[in-house]
């Protein structure tokens, strides 16, 4: 049987075995993860950099530039190979940025900090959360962890393992770090579990509330502000980004279709992807329906038209935007389609999943045709470009959703989600096998 077939079947067993409540105890278990040492020097004692150096050090230039820096640690031996040493400690010792990176959360102090690496001669000086990663990336060790959650603006507690720590998981690492979500009235602090992944980037798998009172505590942290919403409420904003997307899928199968045409694929292949074209149409008017209804401002979508692809480029986009996200996409439509507070929203989104278990089913149709015409290291490239949203997809799903999203849209909040992730990661494992 070809494995489209078994797309809708296998989306509905994922979503009875996710509806059954997870046996997991409350709250966030922080057994098994190693405490942060207390110190500067744990910021760069365990750190691997891409390359080979002499030396490092890390330099708080504080908020403004009349503050005087401040050497917080240093590794190595500062211009130990080079060949004018009192030209490179000057350069080391002029070295600042006018940008910088934070570490941790800022609340009432926001010092932002420099990177100074030098081998040989060279000096350079990284002042962006991003220039770090690239440096000690891929991130392979406890401590390169911690940092990135830290980079992240996550308070990474030291010797207290309720409140920070790390431990290795899977492919990468765990780590526990705090923040403050309200500041004042409530005050409230959270915990996150955060997977920190090969890049460096933090996902929230998990929170929990660990301190809530009435105080106050001076200046907003700058990660708590709102996404860009287009409405006048948070659930309006949201079905306006999807009714967005929704229109932008009717040029995406509008160009596939043309490209299965062009590259002599079955026409019932170009067929269902006509098909598909003419189902987003109806989603996009029906979403932007209900984005007004909840006071979303729908914004067209604009998409450049493009000759058709390689059958390479084909299969990345469709392992990655049908295989993953579009089927993943049609399961958490089902999941709404029960859980919406809203009834018209359950109304549009049992019609809608329905469409989108087609359009999975298509994915996973027009995967089969074009894996055998693609070589060996082609095929690798769309698997590994498939497992990789996969991840992708499932950090995003154990993340959860807003609760104003989770209750009126029936959006999975993150326990759902960790269970939808996780059945859902089986799932696409076995059609792509
Ligand atoms: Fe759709
Ligand atoms: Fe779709």
């Amino acid at each position: 049987m070809a494995r489209s077939n078994r797309v809708d079947r296998i989306l509905r067993h994922v979503l009875s075995l996710s509806i059954a409540p997870a046996a997991v105890a409350c709250g966030i278990d922080t057994d098994g993860f190693t405490a942060v040492t207390c110190g500067s020097e744990r910021y760069l004692s365990d750190l691997h950099a891409a390359e080979e150096l002499d030396f490092m050090q890390l330099v708080d230039i504080g908020e403004g530039p009349s503050d005087e820096p401040r050497v917080m640690t240093t590794f190595g031996t500062k211009c130990g190979s080079a060949s004018n040493v009192a030209m490179c400690e000057a350069a080391i010792a002029a070295a600042t940025s006018t940008k910088g990176f934070r570490l941790g959360q800022c609340v009432d102090s926001c010092p932002r900090h420099i990177l100074i690496t030098n081998k040989g001669d060279e000096v350079e000086v990284l002042d962006t959360k991003e220039a770090v990663l690239a440096l000690i990336g891929p991130i392979d060790t406890a401590g390169e962890a911690v940092l990135a959650a830290e980079l992240a603006e996550y308070h990474v507690a030291c010797n207290n393992t309720e409140e920070g720590g790390v431990r290795a998981a899977g492919s990468g690492f765990e780590v526990l770090g705090t923040r403050y979500t309200e500041i004042c009235d409530p005050l409230v602090r959270e915990l996150y579990l955060l997977g920190i992944n090969a890049d460096g980037n933090a996902q929230e798998i998990d929170s929990e509330v660990i301190e809530s009172s009435s105080a106050c505590i001076g200046r907003r942290p700058a990660g708590l502000a709102r996404r860009k919403a287009c409405g006048s409420t948070r659930v309006g904003a949201y079905l306006a980004s999807v009714a967005h997307l929704e229109a932008a899928s009717v040029d995406a199968f509008e160009a596939l279709a043309a490209e299965l045409a062009h590259h002599g694929a079955p026409r019932t292949l170009v067929e269902r992807a006509g098909i598909a074209r003419r189902d987003e149409v109806r989603h996009a008017r029906v979403m932007r329906k209900l984005a007004s209804r909840h006071g979303g401002l729908f914004r067209a979508p604009s998409v450049e038209k493009q000759a058709p692809r390689s059958l390479e480029a084909i299969a990345l986009d469709n392992a990655v935007e049908g295989c993953v996200r579009e089927t993943f996409g049609a399961l958490v439509g089902m999941w709404q389609a029960r859980a919406a507070k809203d009834p018209a929203v359950r109304r549009a989104m049992r019609r809608i999943a329905l469409d989108e278990a087609r359009h999975a089913s298509l994915a996973w149709a027009i995967d089969e045709w074009i894996r055998p015409r693609l070589d060996a290291a082609a095929r690798e490239r769309v698997e590994a470009a498939r497992r990789n949203t996969l991840e992708i997809v499932a950090a995003e799903a154990r993340a959860g959703n807003d609760p104003e999203l989770v209750s009126t849209l029936g959006l999975p909040d993150g326990a759902a989600g960790e269970r939808l992730a996780r059945h859902f990661e089986v799932a696409v494992l076995a059609l792509s096998a």
